[in-house]
């Protein structure tokens, strides 16, 4: 296994839409290897979540594990799951205001609006079907990961460029607002 370097903004290859993975590949002993990779890099990096172009790979391959992350402290843990060629389809038109950082945008935060509860199908890393609903932050979560399988970035989001704060200002001045909102959320919907 291998921490992999992740690409940051400017990068074209996270610009572009990714490739669907065919069952034959997802089963070839490398695209395993470069799952491991993957989830190893968001481990070391301390990330939510990390998707296949942010290490270089135009793939349909994103890894999500929250475990009280001292990133995003507020984020409820989820158990580490690898999402190929995912799907989400919201639930309703309900959003909500995330406050999102990114590993490919460094020091760099801002305020988003995510589908509050989706449906999300994907294969797993073994080509299993999966089909489950997230809600909430989670779901907000999974939003901005599938989004970089489509060369999307939190801050083409953004809708008031003034929620733009580098990571340590939103320590100083929106972390404890936002945290209110987040309990919130959690409290709703229990993730
Ligand atoms: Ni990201």
């Amino acid at each position: 296994m291998a921490v992999l370097p992740i690409l940051t903004l400017g990068d074209p290859l996270l610009r572009q839409r990714s490739r669907e993975v065919p069952p034959e590949e997802l089963r070839a002993p490398e695209t395993q290897a470069f799952i491991d990779d993957l989830i190893e890099t968001m481990a070391h990096a301390r990330g939510a979540g990390l998707a296949a172009p942010q290490v270089g790979s135009a793939v349909r391959v994103c890894a999500i594990c929250v475990k009280d992350n001292p990133r995003y402290p507020y984020k409820p843990n989820w158990p580490l799951t690898v999402l190929v060629n995912p799907v989400l389809t919201p639930l309703s038109d309900e959003t909500f205001v995330n406050n999102e950082g990114c590993l490919s945008v460094p020091n760099l935060r801002g305020e988003v609006k995510r589908f509050t509860e989706l449906r999300v199908e994907a294969l797993d890393r073994q080509g299993n079907s999966l089909a489950f609903e997230v809600r909430g932050l989670t779901a907000g979560t999974f939003q901005h990961e599938c989004d970089h399988l489509d060369g999307k970035l939190f801050v083409d989001r953004v809708f008031d460029t003034t929620s733009l704060s580098t990571w340590a200002e939103f320590e100083r001045h929106g972390a404890a607002g936002f945290a209110e909102r987040a309990r919130a959320l959690v409290a709703r919907w229990g993730s």
